[in-house]
C-alpha cells in the first residue's frame, strides 16, 4: 500500500510573513496522519515556514533547486542549503519552469540526481501541452521525459521519488482532466517505470496528478489506483487544502 501524498504549491505567492500566517491557518485543517502533507513554498518562506510548522504533519519542501552544490550560480539555491535547512521535498522541472526558464529534461535530470544525492525527495514534474494531447501523443510524450528524467537513476531511488503528472492546459485554467484521463496517464507513467527498472519500483514509486485539484474533485481522483495524491497550485493557497488533504 502506497502512503498517499498530497503536496501545496505555492508558486510565486506569500510574502514571509504571510506564509506564517498561512501555515498557521492550515495547520489543524491538514493535521492528517494518513497522507504525507507538504507545503512547498518560495525560498525565502522556506524557514519561516518550517518554523511555524514545526511539532506538526507538515513538511516544508522547495519549488526548485539547482543542480550544483555551490558556486558561481548567482540567483540559485542549492540541494546543500535545502539539506541543511532540513528540506526534504523539492519541486523538479514544473512545466512553468520549463515554459519561462528553460528547463529541459536534461536539467531535470541533473537536479533529480542531485536531489536525491542529498536525501531530498524530488517531486518530479511531467505533461503534455492540449496540442501534444489533441495529437494523440502524450503517452509517448510522458514516456520520454520520464525515461530522461530517471537516466542513471537506480532502482532504490527511483523507488523514493514521486512523480506529478501535471497536464499543461490543466494547470490554474480549472480544466481539471477527467479521473479517466488522470489515471490513464497514471497508469501508463507506472508502466513505464516498470519497463525501466522492475516491478517492485513500479508499485513503490508515487504518482500525484495535478492541475485545478481542489476540494470537489480531490477524493474521486485520489481513489484512482494508480493516482497516490495530488500537487495542487491555486487551492493550497486557502482553507480549501484542508479538504483536499483530509479527502475522505
Ligand atoms: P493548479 O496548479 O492546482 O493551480 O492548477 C497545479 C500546479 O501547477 O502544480
Amino acid at each position: 500500500m502506497r502512503k498517499k501524498i498530497v503536496a501545496g504549491n505555492w508558486k510565486m505567492n506569500m510574502t514571509p510573513t504571510q506564509a506564517v500566517e498561512l501555515v498557521n491557518t492550515l495547520k489543524p485543517l491538514v493535521a492528517n496522519d494518513e497522507v504525507d502533507v507538504v507545503f512547498c513554498v518560495p525560498a525565502i518562506d522556506i524557514i519561516p515556514a518550517m518554523e511555524a510548522a514545526k511539532g506538526t504533519n507538515i513538511n516544508i519542501g522547495a519549488e526548485n533547486m539547482y543542480f550544483e552544490d555551490s558556486g558561481a550560480y548567482t540567483g540559485e539555491i542549492s540541494p546543500k542549503m535545502l539539506a541543511d535547512a532540513g528540506v526534504k521535498y523539492v519541486v523538479i522541472g514544473h512545466s512553468e519552469r520549463r515554459e519561462y526558464f528553460a528547463e529541459t529534461d536534461e536539467t531535470v535530470n541533473k537536479k533529480v540526481l542531485k536531489a536525491l544525492e542529498y536525501g531530498i525527495t524530488p517531486i518530479i514534474c511531467c505533461g503534455e501541452t492540449l496540442t501534444q494531447r489533441e495529437q494523440g501523443i502524450t503517452i509517448d510524450w510522458i514516456r520520454q521525459q520520464i525515461k530522461i528524467a530517471f537516466l542513471n537513476v537506480t532502482a532504490d531511488q527511483a523507488k523514493t521519488t514521486v512523480i506529478a503528472y501535471e497536464p499543461i492546459w490543466a494547470i490554474g485554467t480549472g480544466k481539471t482532466a477527467t479521473t479517466e484521463q488522470a489515471e490513464e496517464v497514471c497508469a501508463a507513467i507506472r508502466v513505464c517505470i516498470g519497463e525501466i527498472y522492475d516491478q517492485a519500483t513500479a508499485e513503490a514509486i508515487r504518482i500525484q496528478y495535478g492541475g485545478s485539484v481542489n476540494a470537489g474533485n480531490a477524493a474521486e481522483l485520489f481513489a484512482q489506483p494508480d493516482i497516490d495524491g495530488g500537487l495542487v497550485g491555486g487551492a493550497s493557497l486557502k482553507p480549501d487544502f484542508g479538504k483536499i488533504v483530509c479527502y475522505k
